[in-house]
């Protein structure tokens, strides 16, 4: 079974024909990051102009590179939410029009959970349960995967997500954006005790992070320097700053293995794709017997291919959308608003 899948909750426009949520027949990405990065980050506005004028071009060349057309697809995906609101509208409008025109139905998709399925179309083993580190732009979540459609949140952030504060970090290290692929590439090398950094514990939730504390410290370790006129080692400082922010991710991630009993581990979203936290967790996992997976680099960031695959199982699912389905800014991943 073919899906047409179309993502836009940020700054990619992308589509993608999934077989079977497994097999990927075309992946399409228009990335925006050039005109953001003059602003330093995501400018919302921006984002959805560049959707609407990208989304026909990108999904007509998905079909093309798939060789299919509209008979050969059996439904359409889209994410939903969470995202920039304008961004997303982009995307559910365009799918929806389709799914109308072609008669086809539409299947609602989760960012997160299809962040999550990037594991299913890099890895043909993997099946739930599974406990998930979810780590985006947006979001820092322990997921307990129960079933392909089913999760309970075990963890979460309470103030700032990884990403976010990977992304401000490097932006006050004058680091361009993307500011955690960019700082993971520049702190290759430093030295990670150069710097010390609090580690931080959020009262009677075990499991939750509290990145805020980390992300002002880096702040003031610079602001000092600047103001003592002293140079700061970025190499150093990044590479420190990277291995508090995987420790914090690791910890409670073992912590939750523990709790649950889990024995398979998986992680999902753009920070995944940091070279730190994936030697961290290899080195963690094989010395406590529990099997990693770790979306593919290319799966790693926001693509079409991944909605495509959990769209099939949400598709399993029964879960469609109606005719007055809407983009959401914020909806917790183990919530259907459809
Ligand atoms: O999942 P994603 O592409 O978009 C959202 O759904 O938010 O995640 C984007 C986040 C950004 O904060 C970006 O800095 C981070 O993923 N990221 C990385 C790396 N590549 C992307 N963070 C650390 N190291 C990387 N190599
Ligand atoms: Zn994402």
């Amino acid at each position: 079974m073919k899906i047409l899948a179309i993502e836009s909750s940020c700054d990619e426009t992308a589509a993608a024909v999934v077989e079977d949520g497994r097999r990927v027949l075309s992946n399409v990405i228009s990335s925006q990051v050039e005109e953001h990065k003059i602003y330093g980050g995501v400018v919302p506005e921006i984002a959805s102009r560049r959707h609407t004028e990208n989304i026909a071009r990108v999904v007509k060349k998905a079909l093309e590179d798939a060789n299919c057309g509209y008979d050969d697809i059996e439904a359409i995906g889209v994410t939903y939410a969470p995202g920039l609101i304008g961004a997303l509208l982009v995307g559910v409008n365009f799918a929806k029009g389709l799914s109308f025109a072609a008669g086809k139905p539409l299947v609602p998709v989760h960012h997160l959970r299809s962040h999550i399925a990037a594991n299913y179309i890099s890895y043909n083993d993997l099946e739930p349960p599974f406990l998930a580190l979810v780590v985006s732009g947006g979001h820092s979540h322990i997921v307990n995967v129960k079933s392909y459609t089913e999760f309970e949140v075990l963890g979460k952030t309470r103030d700032d997500a990884a990403g976010e504060c990977l992304d401000k970090a490097a932006r006050a290290m004058g680091i361009p954006y993307p500011g955690g692929a960019n700082l993971d590439r520049m702190a290759k090398g430093g030295n990670a005790s150069a710097y010390m950094f609090p580690h931080p514990h959020v009262e009677n939730a075990p499991l939750d992070f509290s990145f805020s504390g980390l992300k002002t410290s880096v702040i003031n370790i610079i602001h000092n320097a600047s103001q003592k006129g002293e140079n700061i080692n970025i190499q150093d400082l990044g590479a420190s700053y990277i291995k508090a922010v995987v420790k914090c991710l690791t910890d409670n991630l073992m912590k939750a293995a523990e709790i649950t009993g889990a024995k398979t581990i998986v992680t999902a979203g753009g920070v995944s794709a940091n070279s730190v936290l994936r030697e961290q967790l290899e080195s963690i996992c094989s010395i406590r017997n529990l099997k990693l997976y770790m979306p593919a680099l290319k799966y790693c960031g926001d693509n079409g291919a991944m909605v495509g695959s959990q769209a099939f199982y949400e598709f399993k699912a029964g879960h469609f959308a109606k005719e007055n389905l809407n983009a959401i800014a914020s909806l917790g991943i183990d919530k259907n608003s459809f």
